[in-house]
């Protein structure tokens, strides 16, 4: 076991005890494996330590070659999603702590998209389906000064702005899983943030795309993908908020 001291209250120091934790990764190289094999790692850790961490640790100090993404470290870029002992999560805003410790950590990758290595899944049909609803905002008129909005007016999306596109809601969803076709929330999430932003003029158009059988009647209002987001957006409310504005034919 090792300790770190605080060392700005040198009169009673702190130490913090690390401990070993096991993490249990769902391994895949293509080029040796037929199929997925777990594999277990002891890493050493602070409990304040987040699961991203971990991973570093085991990359650099066991196996280089263990893959998975990761950007900023602080939950903004959204590219290290994965399963977190069965559970969609960002690695980097998962501390160890916060899981059962007495027990091994598993980790994989988020399922429903094809698995390309470790924890890495290609991220192309979640894209495609983000791209399919057009976001970005979309009025014909050219105005010398900003796109006035009113602070109600911006209120109304504002839950869906928070989206960083990790796919921790669209990878939980058992449509999803069943039917790659689906949308999916993290789609709708962002189609609901032009709809219904009063500087947008097409919401009528992305209201169509969505009224599709791949659209937003696929839905089964499970929640899992509001559990998943760790921006804590309401994507359940989000989606039938869409689902309602598509039966009214308006935002
Ligand atoms: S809605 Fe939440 S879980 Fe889904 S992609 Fe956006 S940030 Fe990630
Ligand atoms: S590494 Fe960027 S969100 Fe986790």
């Amino acid at each position: 076991m090792s300790t770190a001291v605080l060392e700005n209250n040198p009169s009673a120091p702190e130490v913090i005890p690390t401990f070993t934790a096991t993490l249990i990764i769902r391994r895949f190289d293509p080029d040796v494996d037929d199929e997925p094999r777990w594999q277990d790692f002891d890493v050493e850790v602070y409990p304040t330590d987040r699961v991203l961490d971990a991973l570093h640790k085991i990359k650099w100090e066991q196996d280089g070659s263990l893959t998975f993404r990761r950007s900023c470290a602080h939950g903004i870029c959204g590219s290290d999603a994965m399963r977190i002992n069965g559970k969609n999560r960002l690695a980097c805003k998962t501390l160890i702590k916060d899981l059962d410790t007495t027990k091994p950590i598993y980790v994989e990758a988020i399922k429903g998209l094809p698995l390309e290595k470790d924890l890495i899944v290609d991220m192309e049909p979640f894209f495609e389906s983000y791209r399919q609803i057009q976001p970005f905002l979309i009025a014909s008129s050219n105005p010398e000064k900003e796109r006035i909005q009113s602070v109600t007016q911006r209120e109304r999306f504002d839950d869906t702005t928070k989206c960083i596109l990790c796919a921790a809601c669209t990878s939980s969803c058992p449509v999803f899983w069943t039917d790659g076709q689906y949308f999916g929330p993290a789609a709708i999430v962002n189609a609901h943030r032009f709809i219904f932003d009063s500087r947008d003029e097409d919401a009528k158009v992305r209201l169509d795309i969505l009224n599709d059988k791949e659209g937003v009647w696929r839905c089964r209002t499970t929640f899992n993908c509001s559990e998943a987001c760790p921006r804590g957006i309401e994507v359940t409310k989000a989606i039938s908020e869409v689902k309602a504005a598509i039966l009214r034919g308006k935002a």
